[in-house]
């Protein structure tokens, strides 16, 4: 059927959900009124490493307000983790006050349920402890002789590294580092929690409902069908909020012990010791080319650290055993255990950090060659994955690079770093390639049709989240688009644990498998009311109901991934240009503006898609210019515990940001041909800028963050 609607994918219509999100009427974890609910404040460690040897809470205890305190002696037993270092499986479980043992400074140690928030706030800190401490293990660099080969390697390794080396006229062996950052979400982490009946009901900011579901029935050893997990809108998650961390497992036990709903917020303190980070990254770089330019070797190895009791990798190396096209190509990862949270995903976990490593260094290779870092990049391109040999489904970085340079004003860069000048300020230009997957998951949604006063109304239910990325935007278009009917007259229901299954929002695949799983509803719904009519007559939606006598309809439909999927690599592809001028005297310096080129498959929606990528830069930014945890060296807390010492970036830090999308249907990716943007902005952001940097100053910043005095 031709579509009639404006308002279906591709248009830039305004989100549907903004009057709401505006109004503070879009309710988040613990704006939600449930009656009778109570307060809970955990408790944090104040030692690394040892063991509890003794808790008083008499003195908490008679304060007012106070119902319940819990510690891991009186604490219900839950589902232990392996004593073994186990990765984290999806079907993971998160015990919380099962022992005294203590692994990194900040662990929740006990939890306080009061009347009221400032009651359980109060009594928290009268809650004594007493420790028997022992030395912990909180540097990578002394520690890395502990490095192991994670139990999920990633290692890969294709021809013969020494032999390109080998072979090569010139060649780069540097290492980046990168230091632990932490995501930090408009909303915090909270949750509501109650049980009634054997059942848990938990209103709880998360990005993936169903996995929290499973988390949460693993833990307690209920069938997920007792856990309902509702978030209709969250407030930004970036990675933190993928799983349903410790506090969720302690409001939901709190609430059984106390038999009354109990709402848990982790503070944004909190957030610095309890709801995860990336990791800190050292990440050692060989490359080798021909004069001409070809690539002959590349090596990625890096080091990084996982927490004494869980195992995970940040996959630096992933983007560098797909971008190129070398023959000789090695990728590692070995991890240190520390006395420290487990790190975990991150907005682009692994291609944000290696690609900063990786584009760096090819910037460095191209400089050695004396060849244009983007003649370089297009002389190494491929339209084949070399790490499988799979045909990308679709590639388009030469044109990200050649239209972005030709948007940017790439020709009026010189090669040789210093050579633009004004006043005080040495001016550089810097390129970088981007790469992230594109995934695409199974994904089922309901849709209920509804004819009333001569028009359809449908709605369209998930289990989707969104994160203030737009997901009720680009369902409510799909839905406008394949129904043909207006967007006024779709409703998008998301984030219920009753609503059919999706992936959740993370790793980019957000916006292509619920676009895809909405439509196949829809299509469903068209299919089985022309079925019923034994009609193949090309009849609005509206006409369906009526000839069929129908005043509504439901249905659901679910699309996955084909074997024309599983057959391709399937990545999103981008170049970032930024202009960066540095003050010759202080080393302060100004990111001028930048032009982001994106091909990422349909764009669903220009407006969101377009935030999503400012987003990215946003943060790609922050990586460069000033995120950074530091650790105390002694104790093991972290010593930026706010956004006074913890950094990120404002207005006046990005000037001027252009972003482009190439036009680009990618019908291997999917059928509607989207694929993710989410992460793709931030990866190389980082390595644009350093490059910028070195083209201004002749120096290279191969240490994150690039503060002021490294530049002096
Ligand atoms: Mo993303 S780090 O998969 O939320």
């Amino acid at each position: 059927m031709k579509n009639t609607t404006p308002s279906g994918t591709g248009n830039p219509i305004d989100r549907v959900e903004g009057h709401l999100k505006v109004r503070g009427m879009a309710k988040y974890a613990s704006e939600f009124p449930v009656s009778g609910k109570v307060y809970a404040q955990a408790i944090n460690s104040t030692i690394a490493k040892g063991e509890i040897t003794a808790i008083d809470t008499s003195e908490a205890e008679k304060q007012e307000g106070v119902i319940e305190i819990i510690t891991y002696k009186n604490a219900e037993k839950l589902k232990r983790y392996d004593e073994e270092l186990p990765s984290l499986l999806p079907d993971v479980i998160q015990p919380v006050l099962q022992s005294p043992k203590v692994h990194y400074y900040g662990e929740y140690v006990g939890l306080v349920v009061a009347e009221t928030f400032e009651q359980a706030q109060y009594a928290a800190r009268l809650v004594r402890f007493e420790y028997r401490t022992e030395e912990p293990r909180i540097h990578l660099d002394r520690q890395r002789s502990d490095a192991y080969k994670p139990e999920e390697s990633s290692d890969y390794s294709r021809g013969d590294v020494a032999a390109g080396m080998a072979e090569a006229d010139e060649k780069v062996e540097v290492t980046y580092h990168t230091p632990i950052e932490h995501h930090h979400p408009m909303e915090l982490h909270a949750i509501i929690a109650s049980w009634e009946n054997g059942e848990v009901k938990a209103y709880a900011s998360q990005q993936m409902i169903d996995n929290a579901a499973i988390t949460i029935a693993n833990t307690f050893q209920i069938p997920k069908e007792k856990v309902r997990v509702i978030a209709p809108y969250v407030g930004g998650g970036f990675g933190s909020k993928l799983h349903a961390k410790q506090h969720v497992i302690l409001a939901i036990m709190a609430a059984r012990k106390i038999g009354r709903p109990v709402q848990l917020t982790v503070t944004r303190q909190q957030m610095f010791t309890n709801t995860n980070f990336r990791q800190q990254n050292e990440q050692k770089m060989q490359l080798g080319a021909k004069k001409d330019g070809t690539l002959t070797a590349l090596v990625h190895e890096t080091l990084s650290h996982t927490s004494t009791y869980e195992e995970y990798q940040e996959s630096c190396g992933t983007v560098s055993k797909m971008l190129y096209k070398v023959p000789n190509n090695k990728v590692s990862h070995r991890l240190v255990p520390l006395n420290l949270q487990t790190p975990f995903a991150m907005r682009a976990p692994g291609e944000a950090t290696g690609s900063f490593a990786l584009e760096s260094a090819i910037d460095e290779l191209a400089w050695k060659l004396k060849m244009d870092p983007i003649e370089f990049r297009i002389k190494n391109d491929t339209q084949t994955d070399p790490s499988n040999n799979k045909p990308f489904s679709s590639r388009l970085l030469t044109e990200c690079l050649r239209i972005g340079a030709d948007k940017f004003g790439w020709e009026r860069r010189k090669m040789k770093p210093g050579a633009q000048q004004e006043g005080n300020w040495l001016i550089g230009y810097g390129v970088s390639g981007a790469s992230r997957a594109a995934p695409y998951r199974e994904t089922s949604s309901k849709v209920k049709l509804e004819l009333k006063g001569g028009k359809v109304y449908a709605t369209i239910q998930m289990d989707a989240t969104d994160i203030g990325t737009g997901s009720y935007t680009i369902i409510t278009q799909t839905a406008s688009e394949y129904l043909d009917i207006p967007v006024d007259q779709v409703s998008v229901e998301l984030g219920d644990s009753l609503f059919p299954v999706t992936p959740g929002s993370g790793g980019s695949w957000g916006a292509a498998s619920y676009a895809n799983g909405a439509r196949v509803a829809c299509m469903n719904a068209i299919r089985e009311l022309n079925q019923k009519l034994n009609t193949d007559e090309d009849l609005s939606i509206q006409a369906l109901l009526e000839k069929n006598e129908l005043s509504s309809y439901e249905t659901t439909g679910t699309a996955k991934p084909s074997e024309a999927f599983k057959k391709h690599s399937v990545y999103s592809f981008g170049a970032n240009f930024a202009e960066v001028w540095v003050d010759k005297d202080t080393g302060m310096y100004r990111i001028k503006r930048m032009v982001n080129v994106g091909a990422c498959g349909k764009i669903l929606n220009p407006k969101t898609a377009f935030g999503q990528i400012i987003g990215g830069l946003t943060m790609g930014a922050g990586m460069v210019i000033a995120e950074q945890s530091r650790i105390e060296p002694k104790y093991g807390n972290f010593i930026t515990r706010s956004f006074a010492d913890y950094h990120v970036p404002v207005n006046l830090d990005l000037a001027n940001i252009d972003v482009v999308f190439l036009p680009e249907e990618d019908k291997i990716a999917n059928e509607m041909g989207v694929k993710g943007i989410g992460e793709l902005g931030i990866t190389s952001v980082a390595a644009s800028i350093a490059n910028a940097i070195f083209n201004a100053t002749g120096k290279r910043m191969r240490d994150l963050p690039i503060t002021p005095e490294k530049l002096i």
